[in-house]
């Protein structure tokens, strides 16, 4: 309960954290211009609803604006990917699931360069199923926004992409929230992807076995808030290589249970700094790694530069267990000796093991708390493992109904989920579901 408290209590400098407005600049009800795509040559049950969406677009959000495409709650195929670019004032509304059928590379749906655009489903149920099972790693990506700015994306279920289920490329000023994302228990399943500024992502469900919600560079003024990471990967930033830039992050009330972490910043080897950071009101259980810096990743090769300057980087209010804390420990800040971090502080992070035993491991790491070294010299120094026991603040964290046990099998079909109307224990969603509305 005092956890819950505590959390609306820091609202306000929740939304201090993004450096403006985000999302589209005309209210939907002034986009009423209907563009239906059974005009267009579509129709449910298409084989192929792709070139339709393609003549829509043209057709339609170019001569007439503000615009609304809309397709119709119903099943479609699709075989020809589109790119969607330069449209302003315009909403994409997908009532429908579209399904895969084509291996050609790329995304499904680009949406380039779109300025004052929501893309959203009405009835909460309409979105995209990848069928990756039948194409694993050799296939479209399903949704990639593009420099664009002022825009939302909401209410859409993304399955089983055959590569990563949502990319946010560059760009600025978007809201992204009230999305069930479910992929492969494997990697390469990447739910959401970030890179721009000022951007609010919230109200997110993940399943899979890679990044849940990751900031990667270069970024400023990102608010990730209540996300539910359920048997995911975990959430991340990076992973990370030369010229890293990113700074103003914040990211708060994070679920996540299964999976590789509760959170990591990766990298091996790079430059450049990544910078004023909170990560608040964490809870995780059951992970393999709970909070973890490495920046000596051994899944990425080696990055030009001594390594990135970690600093200023603030772990707050975290309760979760891993599976095996000596095998893999709890907490490990695991910084470049090129360049060692300093001003990491870990306030009340709680983190602890299913077997009850744990280490923590620290190196070239400064700040407070675990095994951060104190001072102002930030000297390196080899990684230096510590055996300690059970945080006396730590309490068995808490579940929500709905947890998943187990991730999706590769190979056989996932089935489409609905869109969950909670993210994180005992908070309600930002905003309701369209449907609900
Ligand atoms: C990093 O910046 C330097 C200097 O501007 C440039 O030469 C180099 O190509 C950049 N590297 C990457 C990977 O962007
Ligand atoms: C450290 O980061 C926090 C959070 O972004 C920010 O509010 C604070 O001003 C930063 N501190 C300094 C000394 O820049
Ligand atoms: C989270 O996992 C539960 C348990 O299997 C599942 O019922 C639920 O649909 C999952 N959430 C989503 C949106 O996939």
């Amino acid at each position: 309960m005092l956890r819950i408290a505590f959390c609306i209590l820091l609202a306000p400098f929740a939304s201090a954290q993004l450096s403006g407005s985000v999302g589209p600049t005309t209210p939907l009800s002034d986009k009423s211009t209907l563009c239906n795509i059974l005009d267009y040559g579509g129709n449910i049950g298409s084989s192929d609803i792709g070139p339709a969406i393609q003549k829509a677009f043209d057709v339609g959000t170019l001569v007439r604006v503000p615009n609304l495409i809309r397709i119709l709650a119903g099943d479609y195929d699709m075989q020809t990917w589109v790119t969607l670019t330069g449209g302003s004032s315009w909403a994409f509304r997908l009532d429908g699931l579209i399904t895969r059928t084509a291996t050609t590379g790329g995304n499904m749906i680009a949406v380039e360069n779109a300025y004052d655009f929501e893309f959203y489903s009405k009835n909460s149920a309409g979105g995209i199923q990848g069928a990756g099972y039948q194409c694993r790693n050799d296939g479209p990506r399903l949704i990639r926004m593009v420099t664009s700015e002022r825009w939302s994306l909401h209410d859409l279920i993304l399955v089983d992409s055959p590569e990563f289920h949502l990319v946010i490329q560059q760009g600025s000023g978007g809201e992204v929230y009230n999305l069930a994302i479910r992929g492969a228990d494997i990697g390469g399943s990447d739910g959401v992807d970030v890179w721009g500024e000022n951007y609010w992502i919230h109200d997110v469900e993940v399943t899979n076995r890679d990044e849940c919600v990751t900031v990667k560079s270069p970024a400023s003024n990102i608010l990730v808030e209540r996300i539910w990471c359920n048997q995911s990967g975990g959430s991340a930033m990076g992973s990370l290589g030369a010229n890293t830039s990113i700074a103003n992050i914040l990211y708060q009330n994070v679920y996540t249970v299964g999976g590789n972490q509760a959170y990591m910043i990766k990298s091996n080897g790079g430059s450049g700094t990544v910078k004023d950071v909170v990560f608040q009101d964490f809870i995780s259980r059951d992970t393999a790694y709970g909070l973890n810096v490495n920046q000596y990743w051994a899944s990425e090769s080696t990055q030009p530069g001594d390594g990135i300057q970690l600093y200023n980087i603030t772990f707050k209010n975290w309760d979760g267990n891993v599976a095996d804390g000596v095998q893999r420990s709890p907490i490990q800040i695991l910084c470049a000796d090129g360049a060692p971090c300093y001003d990491i502080n870990l306030d009340d992070v709680y983190m602890w093991s299913l077997t009850d035993e744990a280490t923590w491991k620290c190196e070239s790491a400064y700040g407070t708390g675990a095994c951060l070294k104190s001072g102002s010299s930030h000297k390196s120094y080899a990684v230096e493992t510590t055996t300690y026991t059970q945080p006396s603040g730590y309490t068995t964290p808490t579940t929500m109904s709905g947890d998943l046990t187990a991730g999706f099998g590769s190979t056989t079909l996932i089935p489409t989920p609905t869109i969950p109307t909670m993210f994180y224990p005992g908070l309600p969603q930002i905003s309701p579901l369209m449907k609900n509305k």
